[in-house]
């Protein structure tokens, strides 16, 4: 399934996703797609609000992953921007996040695509003109 949602503010992007954090399980992996400044982590804060996390989702340029904790289940926030190669994530450990406990939400996701399982969860962004709009697509895979 395909949906599209156009926002005119992070706020409603974060509302977007947190509508999406609805339907997640433990063991779902979110792979989030948009150049630089598409709202990928802001995104991310919207899964983490719409799971009850507390800590608030900060940019984790400099750190490969951060966990988000309070929810029913933990959030994991992957940013691969700085990764050259699969062996680089392999080696950081990130392999067991992709079927873990919590949620996995991935920037850059596209390092690692042969990788990433079969029911991930696809959102590319994108924004329109210089402004505020962002357009967003949510591909979810049939069940
Ligand atoms: N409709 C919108 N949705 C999301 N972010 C928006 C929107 N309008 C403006 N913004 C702003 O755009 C910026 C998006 O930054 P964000 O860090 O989420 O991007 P990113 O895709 O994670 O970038 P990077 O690749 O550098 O990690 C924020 O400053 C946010 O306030
Ligand atoms: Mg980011």
């Amino acid at each position: 399934m395909i949906s599209h949602v156009r926002t005119n503010s992070a706020e409603q992007t974060r509302a977007a996703a947190a509508r999406l954090a609805e339907r997640l399980l433990p063991g779902s992996v979110v792979a989030l797609h948009g150049d630089l400044g598409a709202g990928k982590t802001c995104f991310v804060q919207g899964l983490a609000a719409g799971l009850g996390c507390d800590a608030p989702a900060t940019s984790p340029t400099f750190a490969l992953l951060h966990e988000y904790r309070g929810g029913p289940f933990p959030l994991y926030h992957a940013d691969l921007y700085r990764i050259e190669s699969i062996g680089e994530f392999l080696s950081a450990g990130l392999l067991d996040y992709l079927d873990g406990d919590g949620v996995m939400a991935i920037e850059w996701a596209e390092r690692i695509a042969p990788l990433l399982p079969q029911y991930t969860i696809h959102v590319r962004l994108r924004a329109e003109g210089a402004g505020d709009v962002r357009e967003i697509e949510i591909e979810e895979p049939d069940l």
